[in-house]
């Protein structure tokens, strides 16, 4: 069964078309790769997926619901069911709030709390700081006081608090030092395993997505130009773009 499908969904920026045509499904469960060059149209495309922004033509649905086109309000099945982890949890994370506040802050809408049966707050939040391996005192400091790699475990715990089915994550650990990026992505395995989510995964690391992903799509100005099980993409590439991604792997993980 598909969670997430995208038809035919096309977007200009003025003249330029950052997204072409693209058709795509994701299963329940499935642990999606998305990789090409920088521009390909990557983040365009996690946007219309999550409903954040709106194809010139096309259509995503969620769970059989349009997505495209819906002003937000309608938009509240898909904020509590699909979340996601941006590259730089310096922008992401609201400076002037508590870390307690901003990991519930996705269980304050009236909507969620209605599909979480009324979830207890503070107990929610004593369970994903725990899932994320950052201590309860956490809470009441604000994210200037964690280093890097600490402010994504916040941000992917806010991004669990409501219990999703569907996470997203957009390089997720390309903002943080070398040395603890492997460990933001350890865990991430762990929790989309543990939790049984589907994965959309944004990645320059082709490395990682073979690690992460059963299957993958490459992009290329704006279109998906190879899809398939990571392991069969990886190995037996079928384009020289892909092929070039991937001869450039050593170069990309300095
Ligand atoms: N809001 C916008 N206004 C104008 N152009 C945009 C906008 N957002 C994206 N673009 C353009 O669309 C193209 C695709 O951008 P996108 O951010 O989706 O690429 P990406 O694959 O995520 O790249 P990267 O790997 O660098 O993050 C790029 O050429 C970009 O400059
Ligand atoms: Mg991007």
């Amino acid at each position: 069964m598909s969670i997430l499908r995208a038809e035919a969904v096309s977007r200009c920026f003025g003249a330029f078309p950052a997204l072409r045509g693209i058709d795509l499904e994701v299963g329940l469960g499935q642990r999606l790769g998305i990789v090409g060059e920088s521009g390909a149209g990557k983040t365009t495309l996690i946007k219309l997926l999550a409903g954040l922004d709106q194809p010139d033509s096309g259509q995503v649905w969620f769970d059989q619901k349009i997505v495209s086109g819906r002003p937000e309000r309608d938009l509240g099945f898909l904020r509590s069911s699909l979340q996601i982890v941006f590259q730089d949890p310096r922008s992401s994370l609201n400076p002037r709030m508590r870390v307690g506040s901003i990991i519930t802050e996705p269980l304050r809408s009236k909507r969620v709390r209605r599909e979480l049966n009324d979830i207890d707050q503070r107990q929610r939040l004593g369970e994903v700081l725990k899932m994320v391996d950052l201590p309860a005192d956490s809470a009441d400091r604000y994210p200037h006081e964690f280093s890097g790699g600490q402010r994504q475990r916040i941000a992917i715990a806010r991004a669990l608090a409501p219990k999703p089915q569907v996470l997203i994550a957009d390089e997720p650990v390309s903002s943080l030092d070398v040395s603890v990026r492997a460990q933001v992505i350890n865990l991430l395995a762990d929790l989309v395993e543990r939790e049984g989510l589907t994965l959309l995964f944004v990645s320059h690391d082709l490395m990682v997505v073979r690690h992460l992903c059963d299957s993958v799509i490459v992009m290329r100005a704006g279109e998906i130009v190879e899809r398939g099980q990571s392991a069969e993409v990886f190995e037996h590439p079928q384009t020289d773009y892909t092929k070039a991604l991937w001869a450039a792997v050593p170069r990309i993980r300095v």
